[in-house]
């Protein structure tokens, strides 16, 4: 990293924190924790004028060719400034029609555009990416549910990635192949770690923390003329390969292609190879679907029918958790006891409360392969192959 590339970054990893919390602590402590308005002005404008200062230079040295690793660690230090200038009022893009932020948004649009990603921090720098040094991660703030959050998501994406990665490794082999049992077995073991952090999640993180103080650094911002959408736990590549290679979404899908496409530009250019790669392979639904007229009665055909079917029930189980617990609890409760005028802008991906939790709601279901008219899940077939396996062992639930 160049010496103002690691000024900027000593800068958010200190000072922008400590600010950031400072103005957490005012808001929290009102009688209507949702007003910004008027609250920490001289907080405020420092934030935005140190940053603007390490920005500004930046943005004179230009792409100094330090290669992807420095240039994703200014993509994501940009994008945390600009996300709590959003966050703080200090730009709104309901009220603009591009960002007051002219050197911010040119630096943001030539790093990412360099790196093939979206102008704005992704979910990687404060996950899978995000360095810590000497136990610290980057973070918006420095409160306990902001590092629980950031911690759990993170482990979560990191259950998920081997999930993913085991499932891969299948389809080389066939899944006929009995060395496929410890890559069935690995898929399993992600799965049911992914399902810990979300209970420990639900169990231990403050609503009205994450609500009031967490949740608000996520909002869709403005850079240049264009309006980005927040950032979301949801943006790597691992959950959809799993989507894909188990063949309980379809790349081919009306709505679930549009979606794969949108999220592309968010993920990292690496993610974004591994999800091409995914949409050229049959699924393990279909191939299993494919071999059970001729060899249900098989071993091996048991054996890795019932340890699929357990793989779907157990991302069932997760999805569902997702949905019916994480975004019920911390997202769709607390705004449902919010007066209608803060609701606006309250999404990472910026539609209405509402609209965005039926968008979440089809996602559950593709993934818990529930009966529904409206959407072509995978139920029937799913159903189909449960038939084919003998013995009722394939309803793991997670311990
Ligand atoms: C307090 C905990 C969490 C809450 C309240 C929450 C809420 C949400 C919301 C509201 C969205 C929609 C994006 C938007 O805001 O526009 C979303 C998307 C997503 N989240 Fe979470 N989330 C939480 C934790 C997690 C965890 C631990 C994971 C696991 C990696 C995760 C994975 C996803 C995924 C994959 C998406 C993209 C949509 C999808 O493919 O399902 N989330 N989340």
């Amino acid at each position: 990293m160049s010496v103002k590339g690691e000024a900027f970054d000593r800068w958010i990893r200190t000072a922008f924190v400590e600010m950031n919390t400072r103005l957490e602590e005012l808001y929290f402590g009102q009688a209507d924790r949702s007003n910004v308005e008027g609250i920490g002005d001289t907080i405020k404008a420092a934030l935005r004028d140190e940053g603007h200062g390490h920005v500004v230079e930046l943005w004179r040295e230009g792409n100094t060719g330090e290669g992807f690793d420095s240039a994703f660690n200014v993509l994501g230090n940009v994008g945390l400034y600009m996300g709590a200038l959003r966050r703080h009022e200090l730009t709104n893009p309901d009220n603009e029609e591009r960002s007051p932020f002219v050197e911010a948004s040119s630096l943001a649009f030539h790093v990412g555009a360099s790196l093939g990603m979206a102008p704005r921090f992704a979910t990687a720098h404060l996950a899978t990416h995000n360095l810590a040094v000497a136990g610290v991660r980057k973070s918006f703030t420095s409160l306990a549910d902001e590092f629980l959050f950031i911690d759990e998501n993170t482990r979560a994406i990191l259950s998920f990635q081997r999930t993913a990665d085991a499932l891969s490794r299948i389809i080389p082999l066939g899944v006929s192949n009995p060395v496929v049992d410890v890559l069935f077995d690995a898929a399993r073991g992600g799965l049911r770690d992914v399902i810990r952090c979300n209970k420990r999640l639900f169990a231990t993180l403050d609503v009205d923390r994450f609500f009031f103080s967490v949740r608000p650094y996520y909002k869709p911002y403005r850079v240049g003329r264009q309006v980005y959408r927040g950032a979301n736990a949801g943006d790597f590549s691992g959950i959809n390969e799993i989507d894909l290679l188990l063949g309980l979404c379809r790349a081919g899908d009306p709505y679930y292609s549009q979606l794969l496409v949108d999220k592309m530009q968010f993920m990292l250019p690496s993610d974004q190879a591994r999800l091409r790669d995914c949409m050229t392979h049959r699924s393990l639904l279909d191939e299993l679907l494919t071999l059970a007229g001729a060899h249900a009665g098989a071993d091996w055909f048991q054996r890795s029918a019932s340890a699929f079917l357990q793989i779907c029930d157990l991302f069932g189980e997760a999805a569902a958790q997702h949905h019916d617990q994480l975004v019920s609890r911390f997202i769709a409760a607390p705004a449902a006891a919010m007066p209608e005028e803060r609701l606006q802008g309250l999404t990472a991906s910026g539609p209405p409360l509402p609209v965005l939790i039926r968008s979440l709601e089809i996602l559950r279901d593709y993934r818990m392969a529930a009966p529904r008219t409206d959407i072509e899940t995978r139920s029937a077939d799913l159903a189909r192959l449960r038939a084919a396996v003998d013995g009722g062992f394939n309803a793991v639930r997670s311990e």
